[in-house]
């Protein structure tokens, strides 16, 4: 298994090392860029200041231009839109707010007429406390068959008045909810992971998986080409719901990242760290839940993908998502969340790579979405932050907005040039940093207000994205409203204002989309480039030398390369800091 790895030699002066081999490319999914909608904040058609369906058809020739090869669409589905439609109360039809199902396949249709494939949300971990499913659930009462869809418990305590256990939910506050504590007939309390309009499934009940399985086929026949899977960590919850007390530092959605510092990479990548799970994040129950869909969607034509939003570490273990016969990819949090720091980023890439090739599956890169701060902004942050925390106009360590630019550019160039598939969040195209002040009365994530405040949430990273400088809402829409405000700032990072401009991030990304296409990086393989110093990340990739500077002191190039691609101006041979080149 280890044969083909070597390990990122820390003392980069010595024999470059082959990291591994290239992986077949057959399906599509194996190396495609797939760009994250946000349909919320993306284009919005009717002009209420939600973006919808239609605006999302309108703008799509945007994107193929851009040169990505599928997009992935959060949810648009029927849903009170307490978690901004993850908390979905009918998984088959469209909201009203984003359109209909025939603006749905009017949008899938554009798409697939411009070659770019469409994955959707699928939410299986929670659905509204709105959904027909739950709102029976209450009515049937305690011991019914439609209890048994969602955990409903007795609660602890004499009168059961305290919840069945300690757990907290994600966003912040209790993670269960009572029924009705003055209904000596039903004090029942149930499992909500994240808000308490967010009831959890018990998928041991073999109903809730024939539902799932309708979902699915519902979406595989209109023509969508796979699923992104919320919270694919969470379906399986232990035997009996035992207490658990997270680490002071594991994150919020269980990517407890384990000191594995000073581990040589053979061991950390066959190291089971399973003592880190909690007792409802990654139990091994959720593996037979992806096989069975793996089955579904082999019914299909087509290569049709699963791609897992799991908050899981090691890389190691993640990669058990991905194994064969479940989910075809997996989001590399791991790497999203790595620090500015060379050693670090090499470290995660090598670990990465051979973490997959373990389960011969591609890794996948991400560096922004719709639930963290922004790269433009995180990669200056100076101070702790964890995942969800999101950032305000009073938190710790502000990032620099020119460095957090400058740092996002060249981290994209690296992300890029490496072999797999990568994920890009729309924005990060125009460079658009995380939004700090937005005004406490408009802040709309649940964190916000489960926790008081205390964690400003992810409205930050929501912001609806300038399309046109001069126009009302940058382009956004016609009538100038907008669900979140629009800084200012943002006429400079308009599409219309960077279009065809040198250097702009816009060109950045169709540069570097062009050419990771034309030297078909995606089913490279990397070789890391010995001789640049402790700060620099160096490898080649198909005769792609990609160079990035992630120290204070500017790096010298190798005599007579030429620069296909810089992310910030570079001039006689010199890499200055927070900087990244593709050189031929
Ligand atoms: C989604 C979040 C959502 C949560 C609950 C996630 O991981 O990406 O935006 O709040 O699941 O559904």
């Amino acid at each position: 298994m280890t044969d083909a790895i070597a390990t990122v030699d820390e003392t980069p002066e010595s024999e470059p090392a082959p990291t591994t081999t290239a992986a077949p490319a057959a399906e599509w999914w194996r190396t495609a860029v797939i760009y994250q909608i946000y349909p919320r904040s993306f284009a919005d058609a009717d002009g209420d200041g939600i973006g919808d369906l239609p605006g999302i058809t309108r703008r799509l020739p945007a994107l193929a231009d851009l040169g990505v090869d599928a997009i992935w669409l959060s949810p648009f589905f029927t849903s009170p839109q307490n978690d901004a439609g993850y908390d979905v109360a009918d998984y088959c039809d469209v909201d009203p707010l984003f359109g209909t199902l025939a603006d749905f396949d009017g949008m899938l249709a554009e798409a697939h007429r411009l070659g770019l494939r469409v994955i959707v949300d699928l939410v299986p971990n929670h659905s509204s406390s709105a959904h027909r499913w739950f709102q029976e659930a209450l009515a049937a009462g305690p011991g019914s068959a439609e209890r048994a869809r969602y955990l409903f418990r007795e609660g602890r305590g004499e009168h059961g008045e305290l919840p069945p256990n300690n757990w907290e939910s994600v966003f912040g506050g209790a993670a269960w909810t009572r029924v009705n504590a003055d209904d000596p007939a039903d004090g029942q309390w149930y499992l909500h992971l994240f808000d308490s309009s967010q009831p959890d499934f018990d998928w041991q009940n073999p109903w809730v998986r024939e539902q799932f399985r309708g979902v699915l086929r519902f979406w595989l026949d209109r023509g969508v080409d796979g699923f992104r899977v919320d919270v694919a960590h969470g379906l399986v919850k232990a035997d009996g719901l035992p207490d658990w007390t997270p680490p002071e530092h594991g994150g919020s959605m269980g990517g407890s990242t384990p000191a594995l510092e000073g581990v040589p990479l053979e061991e950390e990548i066959s190291s089971d760290l399973d003592e880190h799970a909690a007792p409802y994040w990654a139990q091994d129950g959720v593996h037979e839940i992806y096989r069975d869909w793996h089955r579904v969607l082999s019914e299909y034509e087509g290569d049709r993908v699963l791609c897992a939003e799991a908050w899981v570490e090691p890389l190691t273990k993640l990669a058990r998502w991905v194994r064969p016969d479940e989910m075809q990819q997996a989001f590399n949090f791991t790497y999203l969340e790595t620090p500015w720091s060379a050693t670090a980023l090499r470290r995660v890439i090598d670990t990465s790579i051979a973490s997959f090739a373990t389960v011969g599956a591609p890794s996948t890169w991400v560096l922004s979405n719709h639930d963290v701060v922004r790269h433009a902004s995180r990669l200056a942050l100076t101070a702790e932050n964890p995942q969800g925390a999101g950032i305000g106009p009073d938190s710790p360590g502000l990032p620099d907005p020119v460095l957090g630019l400058r740092r996002a550019r060249a981290a994209t160039a690296v992300m890029l040039a490496l072999p797999g598939s990568a994920y890009v969040y729309q924005g990060e195209e125009l460079g658009l940093p995380e939004v700090i002040h937005l005004p406490a009365d408009a802040r709309q994530d649940p964190t916000w207000f489960r926790t008081n405040g205390e964690k400003y949430g992810r409205d930050g990273c929501r912001v609806p994205i300038p399309w046109e400088a001069g126009a009302p809402a940058y382009g956004f829409n016609d009538s100038g409203e907008s669900w979140l405000p629009q800084p200012g700032e943002w006429a400079a990072l308009a599409r219309d204002a960077q279009d065809g401009v040198p250097g702009s991030t816009l060109e950045l990304y169709r540069s570097l989309l062009r050419e990771r296409a034309g030297h078909e990086l995606a089913t490279g393989a990397i070789e890391w480039l010995p001789g640049f110093g402790a700060d620099v990340v160096a490898f080649e990739n198909r005769g792609v030398t990609v160079v990035a500077n992630l120290g204070n002191d500017p790096v010298e190039l190798p005599a007579g390369a030429s620069v296909l691609i810089a992310s910030d101006s570079v001039e006689g041979g010199i890499l200055p800091p927070d900087t990244a080149v593709w050189l031929a």
